[in-house]
């Protein structure tokens, strides 16, 4: 009881307070290819498979037959497609039927002090197993499997021994064909169970934490159990970016949205505005989001200089206060630029200020005025190259001076003229970054076919077939040999 309470707390405190930033839907479609890739996988595994040796005893009436089956291994195997379905509440059903496999190894018998052996063929056919695993997620938000129930029944086994002089040998071999099945037959889940805790140890060493870039970190644990229904599997992620340096929380949360399943696609990805703004949140946490302006940067065609004199017909008092100097720009964002999501719109919100100074001929700074900057963009984004890319436009821009150190100046002229400068510099570093992408969180192997992303309230889908690359795949599949007695 005890346990049980401190389990639902711990699963209370896992998932309290928090909505999923990313949810992932697997459909049908996903499971299906999922299972033809298993499939390929477990024919070859078959065949390296290391079965342990057989050892048991006949009691043939008149003693008992001690034997040992050893150096056993797979000669062929084919693995049918097994059906593989979601169980609703618990995780997935699979079961493979018509499985045959072929082995060779030795035996060996003693019965007192007479000793024989020899080689042995085997082959198994009509093999059907049943597995139920369960899919859970652990505290650390790793996917978790359990086996939750298997079934294995042997068809037909017939065996062939090799070899063999003793006439005691004799009545062992018909004792031993009745065990042959029953034998395998137990034999099967065990392996099976061991795969399943395989796959366990491999799944809690999955990494749920990833390193984007130099300055960004995504987490992405899940925040609860995969939801399993007849139709699909749902997981709903932390999908949080945080800034390397300083791994702080942003000071907004996560709102909670629906993801709609997409039949056609094998994957839907969900990804919410907290998503995005988080990451704005860790860039302009770590202090990335400033620039400095200075005339070298300006291009050389440009008839328009970063100096005093340039500023003249904007400021007339700043040529006579600093007469020709040249002019250095601090630009910065005074809060994290917010995202948001509408209907096939994206639109960014960037509350900025620049800081404008004179350089002195001893290269001393002198402050002239601050102004605030906010701009309004909108645009589209899209998916290419598995990454998260877009381009924006600049829909408002506002300034006002919020500070002088040269009196105050009418703004109207410099707006027109800043708006210019937000568009080919601001903008256009923006751009360049969205054109950089957003890397999707995939996994080694895993690639997006055809996506399809589009922006919704709050949030943006990307509904999306995937493919698996592995290495060279190695056919073993050498066919069945029919062993008869
Ligand atoms: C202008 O900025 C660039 C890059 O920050 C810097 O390398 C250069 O020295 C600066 N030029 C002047 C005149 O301050
Ligand atoms: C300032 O800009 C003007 C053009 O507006 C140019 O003629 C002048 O040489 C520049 N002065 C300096 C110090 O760069
Ligand atoms: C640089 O020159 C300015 C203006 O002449 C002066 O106010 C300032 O003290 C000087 N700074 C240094 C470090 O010499
Ligand atoms: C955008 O700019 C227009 C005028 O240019 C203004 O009327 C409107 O309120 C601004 N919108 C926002 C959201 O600031």
């Amino acid at each position: 009881m005890l346990s049980l309470l401190i389990l639902l707390l711990n699963l209370t405190n896992h998932a309290f307070g928090q909505n999923p930033a990313i949810k992932a839907i697997l459909t049908n479609k996903g499971l299906q290819y999922g299972s033809h890739i298993g499939a390929d996988w477990m024919q070859e595994k078959i065949g390296s498979v290391i079965i342990p040796d057989v050892r048991g005893g006949v009691d043939i009436g008149i003693g008992t037959v001690h034997y040992v089956l050893d150096r056993i291994s797979v000669s062929g195997c084919d693995v049918p497609e097994p059906s593989v379905e979601f169980y609703e509440g618990v995780g997935l059903k699979a079961v493979i039927s018509g499985l045959s496999i072929s082995m060779s190894g030795n035996w060996h018998t003693t019965f007192g002090i007479i000793t024989d052996g020899g080689s042995f063929d085997l082959a198994v056919f009509n093999v059907d197993v049943t597995s139920v695993v369960q899919i859970g997620s652990d505290l650390s938000g790793h996917i978790s499997i359990s086996s939750e129930n298997c079934d294995a029944r042997v068809g037909e086994a017939s065996i062939n021994f090799h070899g063999g002089a003793s006439l005691i040998f004799q009545p062992f071999v018909s004792l031993f064909h009745n065990r042959i099945k029953a034998i395998i037959e137990e034999r099967i889940c065990p392996v099976v169970e061991e795969h399943v805790t395989d796959l366990e140890r491999h799944l809690s060493e999955m990494q749920v934490s990833f390193k984007v870039n130099s300055a960004l970190v995504l987490d992405v644990p899940l925040i609860n159990s995969p939801l399993v229904d007849s139709i699909s599997l749902g997981l709903n992620l932390k999908g949080e970016f945080y800034s390397v340096q300083s791994h702080t929380d942003p000071p907004f949360k996560a709102e909670p949205f629906n993801l709609p399943e997409d039949k056609g696609h094998m994957l839907s990805l969900g990804l919410s505005e907290f998503t995005i703004n988080s990451a704005s949140y860790a860039y302009f946490s770590a202090g990335l989001l400033q620039a400095q302006i200075n005339d070298s940067m300006i291009p050389k065609t440009s008839p328009f200089r970063l100096n005093t004199t340039s500023f003249g017909p904007l400021i007339p008092q700043l040529p006579k206060l600093f007469p020709n100097m040249l002019m250095e720009l601090q630009v910065y964002a005074r809060d994290a630029p917010m995202f948001s999501f509408q209907a096939d719109k994206v639109t960014l919100e960037f509350l900025g200020a620049v800081k404008a100074f004179a350089i002195q001929p001893n290269a001393s700074r002198t402050p002239l005025f601050k102004l605030n900057v906010d701009s309004i963009f909108s645009g589209m984004i899209r998916i290419s190259e598995e990454k998260v890319k877009g381009l924006m436009e600049l829909s408002n821009f506002t300034l006002t001076l919020a500070s002088s150190e040269v009196g105050t100046f009418q703004t109207a002229a410099l707006e027109n003229f800043m708006k210019l400068g937000m568009k080919i510099s601001v903008l256009a570093k923006l751009n360049a970054k969205l054109e950089e992408g957003i890397v999707l969180p995939t996994m080694h192997h895993i690639h997006l076919v055809n996506p399809v992303l589009k922006i919704q309230q709050g949030f943006v889908s990307i509904a999306s077939d995937l493919d698996v690359k592995s290495g060279e795949r190695e056919s073993i599949s050498e066919g069945i040999y029919p062993y008869r007695l």
